[in-house]
């Protein structure tokens, strides 16, 4: 996607020097837009805990790039040891945040592609392009979700011609939280492309503000009219008419129908099904999860520090500020994802189309995972 007209991915390779890893850090969006290099495991793990970039699918690619990146600095006396490091590293990576499950997919797809070498040359040859491979097929799936979901949106301009559909989201699930064009977001650009009117309302989304600070900007940066409002506004607006469809992403969908997503998502869903207002969500089929059954009982639920919830930042003079919110001493609890049953949502679009959230709308898309 653009920023202010240059064509950016959220991840890449130093074009000088393909040992570096490039990111977009996302903590000081939207106020500085700042380039960082990863070059160890350590930084690529700190930038994935510490949230210098988020979002399943970019949580995903990241990992990807840093077992590359852990295969470049695997000792290279014998193929146990660069194995056992390799290992080891893996292992930070999939520790650094729990419920994204693009987390542990990635991490898994290097180890077995790089096992499927014996020469540690072609091991390092080939984690640079399963990395690569990652990345280019997050945004093409992203891609493809957009031309999917369009189709949502242009059927309800047809019921109201002329009129702007207004669309919810929650969290980020934009082209930042992904390598290009984002899930939620990727149907509302396509929409945007071709002219149907379309408005977004945007969840704050506390405590890290990811809607208020990245999703409007990204917005503003394609030229699509959004308006953030405060996290509790949305059923207000769905009981008013003012919302014509929820879109949001997803951290980790199981193969039931069930999905995580930032933490006020079910409250979203309960208040679209009260309502009548479909609520759909957007997601590559690297954010399936395959063996678990029951959302609620089973997906593991980041607990962040409780410092997100009683401090916030914003720009302050060329900067950025940190100020306490609440009293100094009263504790806060920081839970960073819920899940919403299969039941409460509309339909699912992937890159291969639109489905229902069940076991056989999700397998009919995906036969091979029967
Ligand atoms: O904690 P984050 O910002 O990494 O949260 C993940 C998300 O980006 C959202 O939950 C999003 O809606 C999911 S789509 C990647």
């Amino acid at each position: 996607m653009n920023v202010d007209g240059k064509h950016y991915r959220t991840i890449w390779l130093k074009e000088t020097d393909d040992r570096v890893v490039q990111i977009i850090d996302q903590r000081p969006l939207p106020h500085q837009f700042i380039i960082e290099d990863l070059t160890t495991v350590t930084e690529v793990a700190r930038a994935i805990k510490e949230m210098h970039i988020r979002g399943a699918g970019l949580v995903g690619a990241t990992a990807g790039y840093g077992m590359y990146i852990a295969a470049l600095h695997a000792p290279r006396n014998s193929v146990a040891t660069f194995n056992a490091q390799l290992a080891e590293d893996a292992k930070i990576l999939m520790a650094t945040r729990p419920t994204a499950v693009n987390l542990e997919w990635a991490v898994k797809r290097q180890l077995a592609a790089m096992a499927e070498v014996a020469n540690l040359t072609e091991k390092i040859q080939i984690a640079k392009t399963t990395a690569q491979a990652i990345a280019d097929e997050d945004a093409e799936f992203c891609r493809r979700i957009g031309e999917h979901g369009v189709s949502l949106i242009e059927q309800i301009s047809q019921r109201k011609p002329g009129q702007t559909i207004n669309i919810l989201t929650h969290c980020n699930a934009g082209w930042l939280a992904f390598v290009d064009y984002g899930t939620a977001t990727a149907p509302v650009y396509a929409a945007h492309d071709k002219g149907i009117p379309v408005h977004v309302w945007v969840d704050e989304t506390r405590p890290r503000n990811q809607g208020a600070r990245l999703t409007a900007w990204e917005l503003g940066q394609h030229g699509v009219p959004h308006t953030v409002i405060a996290d509790n506004v949305g059923g207000h607006l769905m009981q008013h008419g003012q919302v014509d469809l929820v879109i949001t992403g997803t951290d980790r969908t199981l193969y039931t129908g069930d999905v995580a997503n930032k933490i006020g998502t079910y409250l979203k869903a309960l208040a679209a099904k009260d309502n009548d207002v479909p609520f759909y969500v957007g997601l590559p089929s690297s954010t399936f999860d395959w063996e678990k059954r029951d959302g609620v009982a089973e997906i593991p639920i980041e607990q962040r520090d409780a410092t997100e919830v009683k401090y916030i930042a914003g720009a302050h003079e060329g900067g950025t500020k940190t100020v306490l919110l609440t009293p100094e001493n009263s504790p806060a609890a920081n839970y960073a994802f819920d899940v919403t049953p299969a039941r409460l949502v509309t339909a699912l679009i992937t890159e291969r189309g639109i489905c229902e959230a069940s076991e056989d709308g999700i397998l009919g898309l995906y036969p091979e995972k029967r």
